[in-house]
């Protein structure tokens, strides 16, 4: 092994002298033989890959029975590695216990809702909850800190992988027993706990600890707080295991930092990663993009959220793909440039790091058929040579390192105990969909031009001059009380249908909705009227509504009517309603899914009002996103090409030198299919960085825009 006079340089992130954008993948050698080793670090090289995640589904092979340990491989990995100046993102390899483990003790694994058995044959098969499986994983976490601690190669921890992918929802005897320890915490007494749930209702009253089940599968709908505090319950669980791991190498490591792969993206629903970001030294995500006619927006909006999660510092986007995927329905390959792009609006957003899944396109296994660095074509393929030229522009890029991103004027406030309460079952409508209407938000946002950040519930409000919070469905009189504020300070606050409904005991906040946000909005509405499937309904300003509607009955002088409805149950009544606080805020209420082109007109009213302009001219809102990210002198200004046509920039692509550009560059002020631009300026020069200047004069104001 080397000597450490490498480890500083090798360790991510680099702290304030961070010097380059990390690049690499997951990598899997136990799966090749090594000649190969030998060949991938080479490729590693000419693309100019800069640290790889090892190890995470190594537990089989590190440990082939309960007493014999094979690290002799790994030891020759971890060296040909940082021979090669290639750090290691070591995994701590629990995330599929191996067969041998589950063999002796078939009580690690997981049960479903039904009583059903998850077996072995995939991956992560392991209750979080398990006291044997958590034994085994720490000896291993354990022997990985001893033996590799100190390797120069290492980089950073990686801890499991993944955690909660497949094994969030256990129901099993561990489960329960640790789901009644977590209630006594929460509520100290049975009593307290039958008050929460509501038990009066079906008799569901409970006399002591051990009655208490998770929500199995019951005869109808399972009590809904019940429900409630088990995903919590889950989702702590999971965060527990990353506790314990971690606990373990601090111990033993203290010096190395920390992380877990997180999965903001599309439906993964099941962990509260905001209460998860304090646990790990870094955030790292994997993002996988769906397709489908927001697939960049959502893109853009898990990017968004993953960097709000840790609190605006730069980020690690731990896995993405470099084609298809293996596991849709149909696995689309990228169009050229698209993985490029996809990239770069990572970074944009906050990323320093930017790896795939995986290194070496797998021969055998369910995911053979899924894209990787090195395809099954190998090198001489377009994957590979847009792989190496990613690696350059990262490397043109190194400056934006340790940067962060301009905060905009506008916040989209993402609540996972609202996601989890607002979807429940035995609701007015099983058709509410919490991420969708937040994403539609921020979709509406790019489509006027404005940067707008989605941000965790305990975000700084007061930073920001408009919050939307789209189904804000649990509020407390802590969160109105913030609300209120935000609005009495000057914000503007947009909120929807069935906001402001519940406690967090999911406890109706009685007297008329909208709850705890009605005097906020100067509304009540005294009943839900949830629309079918296939109607819609008309509404006054050339836009129409589908999923809900409510009778909005206006209650204060200050509340008018900005949208009506046309036709349908509340035709003639308000759809829109804002209440305008003399000199101060204004509360906007929607009680309609607009769906993204249908809250374009809402949301630039609010913007007006708020006195926002619009980042981007006219012509290329929707299809260009720009992001800001400022350093200590520089400012670097993200544009990318979201469509597949060639753009003209105009007056944007003068308003700073150019760090970097992919697709076509033929001409200097225009962007091609796809492609992306970077440009740099020294900070206090150009229009955007500095956040004193508000308003009228908008600090990321990138050209003379129309407002
Ligand atoms: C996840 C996992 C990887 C791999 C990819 C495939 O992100 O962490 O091991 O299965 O999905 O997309």
């Amino acid at each position: 092994m080397q000597s450490d006079h490498r480890r500083r340089w090798l360790r991510w992130p680099q702290g304030t002298n961070q010097t380059r954008i990390g690049y690499g993948a997951d990598y899997n050698p136990e799966q090749w033989s090594p000649e190969v080793w030998r060949q991938d670090v080479r490729l590693m090289r000419e693309a100019g890959v800069n640290i790889v995640s090892l190890a995470i589904f190594s537990w089989a092979r590190l440990q082939p029975t309960a007493q014999t340990w094979d690290f002799d491989w790994l030891d020759e990995v971890m060296d040909l590695l940082g021979d090669n100046g290639i750090a290691v993102d070591l995994a701590t390899a629990t995330a599929s216990p191996p067969p041998w483990l589950t063999t002796a003790h078939p009580e690690i694994l997981p049960v479903d809702r039904n009583g059903h058995t998850i077996w072995p044959g995939a991956r992560q098969h392991w209750r979080p909850t398990s006291a044997v499986f958590r034994q085994h994983a720490l000896a291993l976490v354990t022997e990985m800190a001893k033996r590799y601690g100190r390797h120069p190669a290492l980089a950073a921890w990686h801890v499991s992988n993944e955690l909660g992918c497949h094994n969030a929802w256990d129901y099993s005897d561990d489960a329960a027993a640790a789901f009644r320890i977590w209630l006594a915490d929460r509520y100290g007494d049975v009593e307290t706990l039958n008050a929460a749930w509501g038990t009066s209702f079906w008799s569901q009253r409970y006399g002591d600890w051990p009655e208490i089940l998770v929500p199995r599968l019951a005869a109808s709908h399972p009590n809904p707080t019940q429900q409630l505090d088990f995903r919590r319950f889950s989702s702590d669980a999971l965060r527990d295991h990353l506790r314990a791991e971690r606990h373990v190498l601090g111990q033993l490591t203290p010096d190395i930092p920390v992380t877990t792969n997180f999965m903001v993206m599309g439906q993964t629903q099941a962990m509260d990663y905001a209460s998860w970001a304090g646990d790990v030294d870094f955030v790292a995500n994997d993002h996988y993009v769906v397709p489908g006619p927001q697939a960049l927006d959502e893109l853009s909006f898990s990017a968004n959220l993953t960097r709000n999660l840790g609190g605006g510092r730069p980020w690690f986007l731990m896995e993405h793909s470099p084609s298809a995927v293996n596991w849709q329905s149909v696995n689309v390959a990228k169009a050229p440039g698209a993985m490029l792009r996809d990239s770069l609006t990572h970074v944009a957003h906050g990323a320093d790091a930017v790896c795939f899944f995986q290194w070496r396109q797998s021969a055998s296994g369910a995911e053979k058929y899924h894209s990787a660095m090195v395809p099954h074509a190998g090198p001489d393929s377009d994957v590979f040579r847009s792989v190496v030229e990613l690696g350059a522009v990262l490397g043109d890029l190194h400056e934006v390192a340790g940067s962060q991103v301009v905060p905009p004027h506008v916040a989209i406030l993402f609540d996972w105990a609202s996601w989890w309460a607002s979807e429940l079952d035995s609701h007015p409508s099983s058709r509410v969909r919490y991420r969708q209407e937040a994403l539609d938000w921020y979709s509406a946002a790019l489509a006027t031009g404005t940067r707008a950040d989605i941000v965790p519930l305990s975000a700084d409000l007061s930073r920001y001059d408009v919050v939307v919070a789209p189904i804000l469905h649990v509020v407390d009189a802590e969160l109105a009380g913030r609300l209120v504020d935000f609005v009495e300070g000057g914000g503007h606050l947009v909120t929807t249908y069935f906001s402001g409904i519940v406690d967090r005991s999911d406890h109706v906040h009685l007297g008329g909705y909208p709850g705890l946000l009605r005097e906020l909005l100067g509304i009540r509405i005294q009943e839900f009227a949830p629309l079918l499937e296939h109607e819609s309904v008309a509404l006054d300003n050339g836009t129409s509504g589908t999923l809900w509607t409510d009778q909005i009955e206006i209650t204060d002088r200050e509340t008018h009517c900005v949208v009506t409805y046309l036709d349908g149950p509340q035709s003639g009544r308000p759809a829109v309603t804002r209440r305008v606080l003399p000199l101060r805020g204004s509360a906007t209420y929607v009680s309609t899914r607009l769906g993204a082109g249908g809250i374009v007109p809402v949301l630039a009213s609010v913007l007006r009002i708020a006195d926002i302009i619009p980042e981007l001219p006219q012509a290329l809102r929707d299809k260009v996103e720009v992001s800001v990210r400022a350093g200590d002198d520089s400012v670097f200004t993200f544009l990318i090409n979201r469509t597949n046509e060639q753009l003209d920039l105009g007056a944007l692509a003068s308003q700073g030198t150019q760090l970097a550009r992919t697709g076509d560059i033929s001409d200097p002020a225009t962007l091609g299919p796809r492609g992306v631009m970077v440009l740099s300026s020294a900070r206090g020069s150009a229009p955007a960085g500095n956040r004193a200047a508000r308003r009228r004069h908008h600090p990321h104001q990138l050209a003379e825009v129309e407002p």
